[in-house]
Formats: C-alpha cells, structure tokens, sequence
C-alpha cells in the first residue's frame, strides 16, 4: 500500500506532493536580522523535493518583540530590507517548486535580560512577575501595547505576503509571547485577557482574527504546544487539556479554512528528546480539527509514515534529520539511511553545517 506521506493534499492555496514539511529552525545565519544569501541556499535545498512545504525559522515581527540572545542573527520582517531578505529567500524556494510559510515570533519575557534592555526596551509578558529565581523583572503588558502587538503581527504577515511566502505561522508555541497568555504561571491577570480558560486564550483570537482580516485563512496557521514545558510553562494533564481543547475548538468553530494547525510532540521539548506520559498526546486533535494537521517533534521515518497514516489529513515536520538531510524527502520514500546532525552547528553563523550537508548517492 502506498503510504499517505507520498500522496499529495491541499494546503491553503499551496498543493502538496508529499506530507514530509521542513520544521521550523531558528539558526542564527541572518546578518543585523536580515536573511543572508546562506539562508537562500539552505531553503532552497531543503526544498529541492517539487511540492515539499517549509515553515521559516522565527522571525521577529518588531524590534520589541526581540531580544534574544544574538538578537542580530535572527531575522525580521518588519522592515523593507528584511521583506527584501526573505523575498530572495521564498523566490529560491519557489524556483524549487516547494512552498514556504513564514513563521511569525514574539519573544515577550524569553527575550534576555541584558539585550532587550540594550535595545531600549522593557521585558513584557502577559503579567508581571520576577523569573531566574527571582533576579528579573518582567513587566505585564498594558492593554494598548497588546493591541500594538496585534498590530505588529498584521503588519508582518503582510510584510511576508509582499516577499512572496504561501502563509504565516503564528508561532504560539514553545513559551513565547501567545503561549505566557495561554499558560496559568505566566497569565494572571484578572482583567478580560486573564482569569479564565477564555480570557487567557483572547491574546491568541485577536492576533488570529487580525492576521486573518489582513491575508485571509488559507495563508494563515498557527503552531501551538500543549505539552511543552520549554521556557518554564506549566503543564498539567487537566489544566493544559482543557486550555488547549478550547483553542483547538474555537479555531475549528471560527477558522475552518485555516491552512493548517501545526503542534509540536510533548516527547520533545524545544530542541530535545524527552520521556513523557502517555496522557501527554495530540491524537485528541484531530477529533476536533477537521483540517490539515501538522504533527513535529521526534519523528523518524517509520513513525511518520505511521502517523499520516491514521487520518488523510496528517502531515509530519522534521526538525533536526531535515538539517543535515537537504534531501530527507527523497531519502524517506527510498528507504535511505538518514545523516545525523551536528548540534554544534545549529546556532553557529557560517555555512558549515548549514550549507555543506550533501545529497545522498
Ligand atoms: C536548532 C533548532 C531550532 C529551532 N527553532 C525553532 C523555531 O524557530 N521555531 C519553532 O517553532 N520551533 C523551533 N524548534 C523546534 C523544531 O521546530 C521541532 O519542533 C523540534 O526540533 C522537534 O522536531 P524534531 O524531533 O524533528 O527535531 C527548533 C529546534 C531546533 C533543534
């Protein structure tokens, strides 16, 4: 039997020819936030398979929303010349015939200390709080400045439709700004965006219905991680569910059209393996989305051919093996062996381990 991962599915406006998608990395090769020419080679490797979807690495939507450690190496696109960065890059991917989504980032209290401080900015999450045992204030956001996040997201996800890309992710995954709104530690606020499972969930519906209004539902997604702890969130197997049970639900509810819902395996946390419960599964998802759904974190081949074969709207993304396989697609549908990666490069700034991993025979 042919597995599902070969077959081709609708994606937003983008038809897919394989269900193998390119996980979003961060990997710091952007020059003062704009993406390098380095990048456009890596995209368009990694796309070299026709019809292979690719989320971008996090891309900062404001100076604001920055601040992390090697702030300058991580891109944006708030500015033309960033747009102008990540159009050479889409266009490669296109040339490639893959398609290229580009993932949407508000750091909020992950932002480090010392940095954002040097870039005139305060440290903000949904509600004030100290974090690193107590050293570091981090401020809640005020309403208007929520609503200027918003506007920010707006503002990118047309900057990424300007450089050409098929959609954005809305990145409220892995403990950034739209996850500490999610999360019961990092949102206590008692106001109508804290204090219930609905209010904490309101940060995410504006910035959705926003990004909406501006690009429409087939180019906008949202990644989301229910079980993940990265970046100090709290997990709970009744308190997490129900949270994220009403998100899921709300999107199918509100946006059936969205592209897809992307959500990252609670076996991984951020960028590794860990050992979890069973309670700490996405499969209840798909009982609730009823359109493409994006599975991430922790994959090998036969698990993913596996899991896209439990519904006919599965797809899976591979994170680190699509670092060092440029053609991971290729070598899943012959069977190849995969390369394994080299965690010492991930974060580095040169071509080495980014650019030199080769085809196989
Ligand atoms: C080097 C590295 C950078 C990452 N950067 C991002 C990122 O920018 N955005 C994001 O949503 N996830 C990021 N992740 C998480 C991956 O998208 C993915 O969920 C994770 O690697 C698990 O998948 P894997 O087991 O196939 O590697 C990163 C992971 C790694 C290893």
């Amino acid at each position: 039997m042919p597995s599902n991962l070969f077959t081709p599915i609708q994606v937003g406006n983008c038809h897919l020819l394989n269900r193998i998608v390119f996980a979003p990395l961060t990997r710091c090769r952007n020059v003062k936030t704009v993406p390098s020419d380095l990048q456009v080679t890596h995209y368009a490797q990694r796309g070299q398979d026709p019809g292979t979807l690719l989320i971008s690495e996090a891309t900062m939507i404001s100076e604001k929303s920055g601040g992390y450690l090697g702030h300058e190496n991580l891109p944006g696109i708030w500015s033309s010349e960033q747009t102008e960065g990540w159009r050479k890059v889409v266009q490669a991917v296109h040339d490639a015939k893959s398609f290229m989504f580009i993932q949407l980032w508000d750091l909020g209290r992950a932002s480090d200390p010392e940095t954002i401080k040097a870039l005139g900015y305060d440290r903000v999450s949904a509600s004030d709080h100290y974090t690193e045992d107590g050293k570091n204030f981090v401020r809640g956001l005020e309403v208007k400045e929520i609503k200027e996040r918003v506007d920010f997201y707006v503002q990118a996800a047309q900057n990424a439709i300007q450089a050409g890309a098929d959609g954005v992710e809305i990145h409220a995954a892995n403990g950034y700004l739209p996850d500490q709104f999610l999360r019961w530690n990092t949102n206590t606020r008692n106001d109508e965006y804290g204090g219930s499972v609905e209010k904490r969930a309101r940060f995410v519906f504006e910035i959705v219905a926003a990004v909406v209004a501006q690009v429409g539902q087939k180019k906008t997604s949202i990644r989301l991680s229910p079980w993940t702890r990265f970046g100090d969130m709290a997990v709970d197997e009744h308190k997490s569910r129900e949270q994220f049970e009403y998100v899921v639900t709300q999107l199918q509810t509100q946006y059936p059209d969205l592209a897809y819902i992307h959500v990252i395996e609670g076996r991984t946390d951020g960028h590794q393996d860990l050992e979890v419960p069973q309670w700490m599964n996405n499969d209840w998802i798909q009982n609730i989305w009823k359109g493409p759904i994006i599975r991430a974190g922790g994959y090998t081949p036969e698990s993913a051919v596996a899991e896209a074969q439990t519904n006919d709207r599965t797809l899976v993304a591979f994170g680190r093996m699509f670092t060092s396989n440029p053609d991971l697609v290729d070598r899943v549908r012959h069977g190849k062996a995969l390369t394994k990666y080299d965690r010492s490069t991930f974060y580095t700034q040169t071509g080495e381990g980014y650019v030199d991993w080769k085809n196989a025979d």
